[in-house]
């Protein structure tokens, strides 16, 4: 038997942006709906593809379509991918938008838009990919809202030097980080940030659940319980993300549903207290170079900096 649920979180280690797709029906409405299977295919002539679940309900606006729109959403848009993850009859209620090309709308403050007329439609399984010929596009550059392993992240820019040496500091205490960047604080956090994550990640995830899954298990047992609104705003995951994240912690005992409120069991409290554990134990091998008092003042500094 194929597992098709493993299968859909195996295909969450590839991590992708969001968009959400508009489009407007025969009679002038508009629809759209949360995507993260957009990709390019051709630069010349451009196309782009996507595609679309047979179940929307959307299939057959996007079915009868001349054009559509990818906005392509940015990092502090979570809300509105939540908004158009939803069925709904009125997903664009409160959203700022403009008609673009053939009615489909186009967000604002979006990382970048392609608007599209339809080139191809393919009938593939359970989805039909649609690809696009990008009539025209504007591209904000602003930083992208992420999709990985069921829930939302951020890009964070890699760097081959600090990624090189793992010690910025050579044997005779001076700081092998070149030039300007040696005292620009943002790369220096993003450069801690990276160091930290690389070690710290794989031993959350030796406790055999998934970044987002072990995420929620924390917040329920600091909460005690929530219903699925509050689980969904205090995880950061997409609904259909917490759903399954839900399944899987109460097929392993570790959190329980009653009238809609989930809570944390026994079980759920010993393993999340394991990765409690984790986390501080890691925290005090990493800073066990400093002392109290520095790190005193680092944490007021980072809580500072925090809005
Ligand atoms: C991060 C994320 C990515 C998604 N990607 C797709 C996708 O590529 N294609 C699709 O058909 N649905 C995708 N969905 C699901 C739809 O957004 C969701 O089913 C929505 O309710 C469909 O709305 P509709 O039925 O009103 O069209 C995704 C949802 C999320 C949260």
């Amino acid at each position: 038997m194929f597992d098709s649920q493993a299968f859909r979180r195996a295909l969450g280690n590839f991590a992708t942006g969001i968009t959400v797709i508009t489009t407007t029906t025969p009679e002038g409405e508009n629809v759209g709906l949360t995507a993260n299977s957009f990709n390019s295919v051709s630069l010349d002539p451009p196309l782009i593809l996507w595609s679309l679940d047979k179940r929307s309900n959307n299939l057959d606006a996007f079915n009868q379509a001349s054009h559509f729109a990818v906005n392509i959403l940015a990092a502090d848009q979570m809300d509105l991918s939540n908004q158009f993850a939803r069925p709904s009859d009125d997903k664009f209620a409160g959203v700022n938008f403009r008609a673009g090309i053939g009615g489909a709308a186009v967000l604002a403050d979006c990382a970048a838009v392609f608007e599209c007329s339809v080139h191809q439609f393919v009938d593939a399984g359970d989805h039909i990919i649609l690809i696009g010929k990008v009539e025209q596009f504007e591209a904000e550059g602003r930083a992208p809202l992420c999709y990985h392993q069921g829930g939302y992240s951020i890009v964070m820019p890699y760097s081959r030097l600090a990624a090189e040496s793992s010690e910025p500091t050579a044997p005779n205490g001076e700081s092998k980080i070149p030039g300007r960047l040696d005292t620009n604080l943002y790369y220096l956090m993003l450069q801690a940030m990276r160091s930290y994550q690389a070690d710290y990640l794989p031993l959350q995830m030796s406790s055999g659940l998934q970044t987002s899954e072990a995420r929620m298990l924390m917040i329920l047992t600091e909460h005690q319980s929530l219903d699925a609104k509050q689980l969904v705003d205090a995880v950061a995951m997409p609904e259909q993300d917490v759903r399954l994240a839900v399944e899987v912690l109460e097929r392993k005992g570790l959190i329980s549903e009653e009238n809609g409120i989930y809570s944390i069991s026994v079980q759920g409290h010993e393993k999340s207290d394991s990765l409690w554990h984790l986390a501080s134990e890691e925290q005090d091998r990493v800073f066990a170079k400093f002392s109290d008092e520095e790190i005193a003042t680092f944490s007021k500094v980072l809580k500072g900096l925090i809005n």
